[in-house]
């Protein structure tokens, strides 16, 4: 097992490389889009870049994760995203050509102004930033993602629940043609479902990310737009979101009704409450291999305690 002597903000060289070749490519990226140079090959990348307007914001310092960022190499090929495959080696290439456009966004449910969004009305419109955060599935594996996208919050503000309103429910696209995982395990709920308390979306820390490593979300990390929830278990955060509805109870979820004793509704990362099959007190970040301490909240708890 890799020591764990050093502190996770040590950063070894190897480590700051990648955050530097990321910051030029973003700086590339952010050219082209003001440049309005559409098709520049780019699709012949690894990771072919949707070519939409997506602002990408400025990177928040206060979220800062106080750990290496993953480079992009090994987070976009390491991905949970079943509708598409069940390995995650295979979910980047399986996604590849999923279609991101024409895509809506509904708002609805006890809200008093429902709405249908176009995607790229609605994000010229939200306040955009970054936000470096750790990412933790409880599978125990972790990574730290620089997101791009607007607070959840800012979108239920305009939609305005009403005092009905106690908890949100996420939906994700579900489309057979496009996703094999979808008819290949055909014994799950589909389509993908989450949910928060309504309090736990209006967190600041609650995100909508419609970018990546300074570009567009590729369809492997949840493209147009996913939740982000940095202090609960990596399941809660719906990719290829299409509804989001307020609702009056708590809504049942995708995980906790396939497997009720494995996955909670709350799913707050915690050190001190394992999985029935495994400890949850370390994790393997995926790029190192290093095993480190669990943090209660998965380390935001300076945000988030409050709520429970
Ligand atoms: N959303 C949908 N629609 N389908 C999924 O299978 N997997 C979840 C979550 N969101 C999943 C999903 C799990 S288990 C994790 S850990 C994260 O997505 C992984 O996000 P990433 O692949 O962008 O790292």
């Amino acid at each position: 097992m890799a020591s764990t002597s050093k502190r996770p903000w040590d950063l070894a060289e190897r480590h700051v490389t990648p955050e530097q070749v990321y910051r030029s490519r973003r700086a590339f990226i952010r050219q082209l889009a003001l440049g309005g140079i559409g098709a520049l090959g780019l699709g012949c990348e690894e990771n072919a870049l949707p070519l939409h307007s997506v602002p990408l914001g400025e990177r928040n310092e206060r979220f800062l994760s106080g750990r290496p960022l993953t480079p992009e190499s090994i987070a976009s090929r390491y991905n949970n995203f079943y509708e598409f495959s069940t390995d995650k080696e295979d979910v980047a290439d399986v996604a590849a050509g999923f279609r991101t456009r024409p895509w809506t966004i509904e708002v609805v449910g006890e809200v008093a102004r429902p709405r249908t969004y176009d995607i790229d009305a609605l994000l010229q419109r939200m306040p955009t930033d970054e936000r470096v955060y750790r990412l933790r599935c409880v599978e125990a594996w972790a990574m730290v993602v620089p997101w791009s996208g607007f607070p959840l919050r800012a979108l239920l503000q305009e939609a305005q629940p009403t005092s009905d309103a106690r908890y949100v429910r996420f939906v994700s696209a579900v489309d057979e043609a496009q996703m094999p995982g979808v008819r290949a395990a055909d014994w799950y709920p589909w389509p993908y479902h989450e949910g928060l308390r309504l309090d736990e979306a209006m967190n600041e820390l609650t995100f909508i990310a419609t970018g990546v490593y300074g570009h567009p979300l590729p369809p492997q990390h949840g493209a147009p737009l996913r939740l982000v929830v940095p202090w609960k278990y990596g399941f809660k955060s719906a990719k290829s979101l299409v509804r989001i509805e307020l609702v009056r109870a708590e809504p049942p979820t995708f995980w906790h009704r396939m497997f009720p004793q494995e996955y909670g509704f709350t799913a707050n990362v915690d050190p001190e409450v394992p999985h029935p099959r495994w400890s949850q007190a370390t994790e393997r970040m995926i790029d190192s291999g290093a095993e480190v301490p669990t943090r209660l909240f998965n380390g935001y708890g300076e945000w988030v305690s409050g709520l429970y």
